[in-house]
């Protein structure tokens, strides 16, 4: 199997790894072998309890041979079909199966490969509907600081990580408003904190200073997942609404991590009852099986690019994978897994216990902030002096060495298990990070 790679370390160096200290990693690499449910096995033959979903799309657990069984059958009976001028049944199939639990009822549905193509993609279905409307001047894209919105060049420049853009261009016109984290007044929140609605205001600010007419999108995550869990305060998001409805501008939720049942609702659109003009989705549409991306459209964005010549292509957008067949297996199967199990909604019930177990954490060294919501959480260390980020890496490598999957971003340590995570489970994730971050101290 894999295992005598790791002791070769020269076969490690032509993977050009992604947002990895490709050094660093294969000086001391951490290779899984195999998966199933709640754990994945090391190359080692270790057991690590993933504590991450993967990398926030395993909702249904590892190993699901409902979905493997139905990718493999669909490769041997059509394993690929164009949907550019053509379709295949399939891509039909599951995006009304998708319409039927759309956010909002936003059920117009158009695939991509990942998260990062459906940000790009709603973001040019935006510009392409204002000009639709007649609002043509509308070509300025909002979105948020430490938002993550993937790496095309549409998501890097709405979004709100700086090593993500430092050394890249932006699209021209991009601005941000305010992010919401505010340890000082809503540190060791449960769930959505009280304070910072006024945040939302910040939205007023750009209007002001670009002019409604020059904006066609405003981009957010409802929480914010990759750059440390951060949540939108009381009535923020209700507010963000009413200001891009006072001036025409479109609304999209990013709900790559929060779609798919993470908060214990279908997306985070049922969880706060705000609806957008558009959702992004990804991951857990398919439970990280097959990539595989789709944006949610309302009728009224759709509907409106639906005119002109009936010969006439509508929108100028695509991919060759679009609705690719064996991705449209996986996703059904996964939609059948998540309705037959209830996992939609089981991180309601667990998320008491969940927010219990992980404020728990409280009062052990370094920790500054514990957020979470639903099936989530984000526990902030102080930084050591002079070297942000060392802190929780080392937790980060300390768990998987003793067991345990986390995801670590800057000095945040985040945790999203698969919706089938069990009660022990979830002391199991506060007891080996709890000793890892003594450890750390
Ligand atoms: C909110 C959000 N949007 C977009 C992306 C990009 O997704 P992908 O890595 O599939 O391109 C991510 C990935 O983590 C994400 O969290």
């Amino acid at each position: 199997m894999n295992a005598p790679q790791t002791t070769n370390r020269a076969h490690l160096d032509a993977f050009w790894m992604p947002f990895t200290a490709n050094r660093q990693f294969k000086a001391d690499p951490r290779l899984l072998a195999s998966a199933a449910g709640m754990h994945y096995t090391a190359v080692d033959g270790r057991s690590v309890l993933d504590g991450t979903a993967g990398l926030w799309c395993v909702n249904a657990g590892h190993g699901r041979k409902e979905i493997s069984e139905a990718v493999g059958k669909q490769l041997a009976t059509l394993d690929f079909a164009p949907t550019f001028q053509m379709g295949h049944p399939l891509a039909f199939d599951f995006a009304t199966r998708l319409a039927e639990i759309a956010p909002g009822g936003l059920d117009r549905i158009f695939f991509t490969n990942s998260g990062s193509e459906s940000v790009d993609t709603a973001l040019k279905i935006a510009i392409a509907y204002q000009r639709a409307i007649g609002q043509g001047t509308r070509t300025r894209l909002l979105g948020r600081e430490r938002g993550y919105h993937g790496v095309g060049f549409g998501g890097i420049s709405v979004g709100g990580i700086v090593n993500n853009r430092r050394v890249f261009p932006q699209v021209p016109g991009s601005d941000h408003l305010r992010h919401t984290l505010d340890i000082p007044r809503n540190g060791f929140s449960r769930g959505v904190p009280e304070y910072g609605i006024e945040l939302a205001e910040d939205l007023e600010r750009l209007v002001a200073l670009h002019g409604a007419e020059t904006i066609a999108a405003l981009i957010i995550e409802p929480v914010a997942g990759s750059t440390g869990v951060i949540l939108p305060p009381k009535g923020y998001l209700e507010r963000i609404r009413a200001i891009c409805d006072k001036y025409g501008i479109v609304l999209i939720f990013d709900e790559v991590i929060s779609g798919f049942g993470r908060l214990g609702t279908p997306f985070a659109v049922d969880y706060f009852g705000v609806v957008p003009d558009l959702v992004t989705a990804a991951k857990g549409l398919t439970n990280g099986v097959v990539p595989m991306g789709a944006v949610f459209s309302s009728r009224k964005i759709h509907d409106a690019l639906m005119v002109g010549p009936e010969n006439a292509i509508e929108l100028f957008h695509g991919y060759t994978y679009s609705g690719n067949p064996a991705a449209c297996a996986a996703g059904l199967a996964t939609l059948d897994i998540y309705a037959r199990e209830g996992l939609l909604t089981r991180g309601a019930e667990l998320a008491s216990y969940w927010e219990d177990a992980m404020h728990s954490l409280k009062g052990l060294p370094n920790v500054i902030d514990i957020r979470n919501i639903g099936l989530v959480a984000g526990i902030e260390l102080q930084s050591r002096d002079g070297a942000p980020g060392t802190r929780a890496y080392d937790v980060f490598v300390d768990c998987f060495k003793t067991g345990l999957l986390t995801r670590v971003t800057g000095d945040i340590i985040a945790l999203s298990p698969p919706l089938i995570v069990e009660k022990s489970h979830i002391d199991t994730i506060v007891s080996v990070l709890g000793d890892a971050l003594k450890r750390a101290a």
